[in-house]
């Protein structure tokens, strides 16, 4: 095996100093030509501490270098694989450079690279050193100011960031200035030169400043625009309205790449998506897909000033942006649709990624300490749990307070780059009566604490106790863990199901009680409701969760009731699945789900997420040992025998539901069609697939079809072949709808997913190079729990074979892929061998990328 660990080295937190030279302006000029582009930059620098001048440049031919306009000799600079190191410089002084790099051939997706109709470029967080040498680091902000020019025919449109100065044409090539008014990281920089169209909206800011709005996207695609433009303008008055604060240039340019490692980005100005965050009609796209395009322009457009205004000092400080950022996305869309709906989608999301993550080798805190490669930390604990601590802050301090808060994070910091204690300090001094300080820990301490809760009744004094426990298991290089500051929103019940109480405590040691006089004996507590806190209560009765899954007056818990109770009794069948017995539905689960439907009426989106039963994953971090193939005979046995067993009520929920206007994306259409389809994957469940049939091919609007072949997928047969069939003949053109193809099948329940999947990976639409296609295939198929840990090994060896060969190219998208493996530790002892022996393979392979080596050997632990 390769010795690769002596050239990975790692970056540190506790390393970090001052950059020695600050950039003040920045003029780019590009010559952009697709195998060979120049790019001369001219850096007017200052000194800022005592040090080397080194500029960071990867891959990047250099041609010129001129100090204050003399050429450099050969003596006054070196160049290694990292950059540029100019010796004995001034204190002030002009740098010139000028440098080739290959756009045809980059096909990592960073820096300067083409895709579809031209170049785009991705410089978050060090792709800017792919274009030209410069000091890549948050923290040096500076003025910037564009020329490019390119193949008038081929590129028609140029972009960049802030706003357009002039433009020409001359013998075939036409140019275009730009020029971005504020100071900005390098990571911000952004450039388009392709053939798309415009569709154009305006925006006028409550202070009177007019904005142009732009999405630019590849000609035919103007159709599926409307609903990303709507979404963008609610965002920007969403953002005046909760935080006050305002868009602050005349032009805000979306464009849409197909080739896109991530989901989008926030260059200042000029924001760039993948397309799948773009587009979207009723017939190409899924109301998920309606609302992940709202959720993501926001959160790209809120990253104007939580990001581009108020940048990070380093990339440790990462969820300073991304969790804000994440926080402020999640509230704007509990303001669009439903509060409740949304925050158990949130929480869903995060148990099964971040607490799956949190509880594995690759467990790191909000604030890592250490890195090799920034890219594998884009990650749900930096995103996801950091929005958790943001909301923790909002809920100990109050909306008032908070606010407050935000507006003196955005005073102290504007034009600067923050760390997590700059955001901690403006929250501080929004609640100078309170100490808060302890709320740090959450960045510091990776894992999920563990909490308890124990209850006493005196009625003698009528006064009821609550004591509560917590626990956080070690992570990796944490073995001892501090308690955590939490708030805890609870409400005692009396046995109607009213609250007799409700309120927030603040808990914060490992053992504490809670003290309630004059009070009547709760039927029930309600614990961390709304989920006030990113942990993991245990020990519930089921007769509790009984109880709270019928009556809790706080909806989200009702759903998380049933949820835990669901997971108890499935992983008690699944125990008995194991010991040889034979399956029984559970009276209580099959009570409680028939209550639910019957509810229906109420709140029909709420209705769909709580009939949905805890994924296989869920069941399998709650096991000792993960058995993947009982977990999936034993949810499956319980979704047929529900199907059975309430099949009068299903049928009849799913006609009632079933004439939603397919044009429409609103809240109430989008609950309904939501409801309709759990209704129909139950029918399907217990054997009645003729629904699903009839649906799939009566239909134009994709939410319906997509559930409907979701369905056909899982049974092997005639129409199952028929509907992909003619699915693929309809869509074969669409990449985005293409991708829907691929990822049914990676997911479907049927036998046969395996072969298929393996035959997917040599079909003539499959791309290696798209990184959509890469995740709607195999990075969906390694989610198939059932399917993927197949007892042969030969899913581990599918997904290896992919990152191997995905290292050469795109090692970003191959490292990500690695997180299939790592929780090989909670399984059988051959499935352990077969899934360390794809790490160790991938492991081997000599110049495997730091990237991919950062995530395997993590994994490999
Ligand atoms: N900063 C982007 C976001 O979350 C994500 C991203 C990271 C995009 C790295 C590209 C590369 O909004
Ligand atoms: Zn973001």
């Amino acid at each position: 095996m390769a010795e690769p660990s002596s050239i990975h080295i790692p970056v540190n937190l506790a390393d970090y100093t001052p950059p020695v030279f600050q950039v003040e302006t920045v003029e780019l000029e590009f010559d952009l030509h697709p195998a060979a582009t120049l790019v001369r930059s001219r850096l007017r620098l200052h000194r800022h501490a005592a040090g080397q001048l080194h500029l960071n440049g990867r891959k990047l031919k250099l041609r010129e270098i001129l100090l204050d306009g003399e050429p450099l000799g050969d003596n006054l600079y070196s160049l290694d694989p990292s950059g540029l190191t100019v010796f004995e410089v001034p204190d002030e002084f002009t740098l010139e450079t000028l440098v080739e790099i290959n756009p045809a051939e980059n096909t990592e997706l960073s820096g300067l690279y083409m895709s579809g109709s031209g170049f785009f470029t991705q410089c978050e967080p060090e792709g800017f050193r792919k274009i030209t040498f410069f000091p890549d680091r948050p923290d040096v902000m500076a003025r910037y100011r564009v020329r490019m020019s390119a193949d008038a025919k081929r590129f028609p449109v140029l972009l960049s960031n802030g706003n357009k100065l002039a433009e020409g044409e001359e013998y075939g090539r036409h140019w275009a200035e730009w020029e971005d008014p504020h100071p900005k990281p390098s990571y911000l920089f952004a450039l388009v030169a392709a053939d798309l169209v415009a569709v154009k909206d305006e925006f006028t800011t409550r202070s009177g400043r007019h904005v142009d709005l732009g999405i630019w996207v590849e000609r035919g695609d103007e159709t599926r625009c409307g609903h990303a433009m709507a979404s963008l303008k609610r965002a920007m008055l969403w953002d005046e309205d909760t935080f006050g604060l305002e868009y602050d240039l005349d032009v805000f340019n979306i464009a849409a790449v197909s080739d896109f490692n991530a989901g989008a980005m926030e260059n200042k100005g000029l924001n760039i998506f993948n397309t799948a965050y773009v587009l979207a009609s009723s017939a190409t796209a899924t109301d998920t897909d309606f609302q992940n395009v709202e959720r993501v322009i926001a959160h790209e457009y809120f990253h104007n000033w939580t990001g581009d205004r108020v940048t990070c000092r380093d990339w440790f400080q990462l969820s300073l942006k991304e969790g804000l950022t994440v926080f402020r996305d999640q509230e704007y869309m509990a303001d669009q649709f439903s509060a409740a709906v949304k925050r158990i989608a949130d929480v869903r999301l995060l148990r099964a990624t971040q607490f799956r993550d949190d509880a594995g080798p690759l467990a790191h805190p909000v604030r890592p300490a250490s890195y090799l490669e920034i890219n594998n930390f884009y990650t749900t604990t930096i995103y996801e749990k950091g929005a958790e601590v943001v909301r923790m802050y909002r809920t100990l301090m109050g909306r008032e307070a908070f606010r407050h808060g935000m507006e003196i994070y955005i005073r102290d910091n504007d034009n600067s780059a923050a760390t997590v204690e700059d955001f901690f300090n403006a929250m501080q001094a929004a609640v100078p009566e309170h100490n808060i300080w302890q709320i740090m820990r959450w960045y510091e301490q990776a894992g999920t604490p563990e909490v308890t809760a124990e209850e006493t009744y005196d009625p003698a004094s009528r006064s009821f106790t609550l004591t509560l426990r917590q626990t956080t298991k070690p992570t990796p290089g944490q073995d001892e863990k501090h308690p955590f500051l939490m708030p805890v929103a609870i409400g005692l019940l009396d046995a109607e199901g009213r609250d007799l109480l409700s309120e927030t405590l603040l808990f914060h040691k490992a053992e504490q009680s809670f003290v309630f006089a004059d009070i009547d004996q709760p039927a029930a507590v309600s614990l961390f409701r709304g989920f006030s806190a990113p942990i993991k209560l245990k020990g519930q009765s089921r007769e509790r969760l009984a109880f709270l899954a019928a009556k809790d007056t706080d909806l989200f818990n009702r759903w998380d009731a049933l949820q835990q109770y669901a997971t108890a009794v499935l992983l008690e069948a699944v125990a008995a699945h194991q010991d040889g017995q034979v399956f029984r539905l559970d009276d209580g689960l099959l009570e409680a789900i028939a209550a639910t439907l019957r509810e229906a009426p109420r709140d029909p989106a709420f209705t769909a997420e709580a009939l949905l039963l805890p994924a296989e994953s869920l069941l399998a971090d709650e096991m000792g040992v993960v058995d993947p193939d009982a977990i999936h005979a034993v949810r499956e046995a319980t979704r047929a025998a529900l199907g059975e067993a309430l099949r009068d009520r299903l049928n009849s929920t799913y006609w009632e539901y079933g004439k939603v206007d397919p044009a429409d994306h609103s809240g109430p259409a989008m609950g309904a069609r939501a409801l309709k389809n759990a209704t129909l994957a139950y029918l399907a469940a217990s054997g009645d697939a003729s629904r699903a049939w009839e649906q799939f091919n009566n239909t134009g609007n994709m939410t319906d079809r997509l559930a409907a072949l979701t369905q056909l997928a899982d049974l092997p047969g005639e129409k199952r072949d028929t509907a992909l069939t003619s699915f693929y003949e309809t869509w074969r053109n669409t990449p985005l709808v293409l991708d829907k193809w691929f990822s049914v099948q990676a997911r479907a329940n049927a036998a046969d997913t395996l072969e298929r999947v393996q035959a997917l990976t040599r079909h003539e639409a499959f791309e290696l190079r798209n990184p959509n296609r890469v995740r709607s295939l195999i990075g969906a198929f390694s989610a198939n729990q059932a399917k993927f840990h197949n007892a042969s090994g030969a899913g581990y060896r599918l997904l290896g074979d992919m990152v191997l060969r995905l290292d050469e190219t795109n090692p970003q998208i191959a490292a990500r892929l690695v997180s299939g493996l790592s929780s090989w530790r909670r399984f059988d002892t051959a499935r352990q061998d077969l899934m360390r022996a794809e790490l160790e393979r991938i492991l081997a392979r000599e110049g495997l990328s730091s990237n991919t080596y950062e995530m395997a050997s993590k994994a490999l632990g």
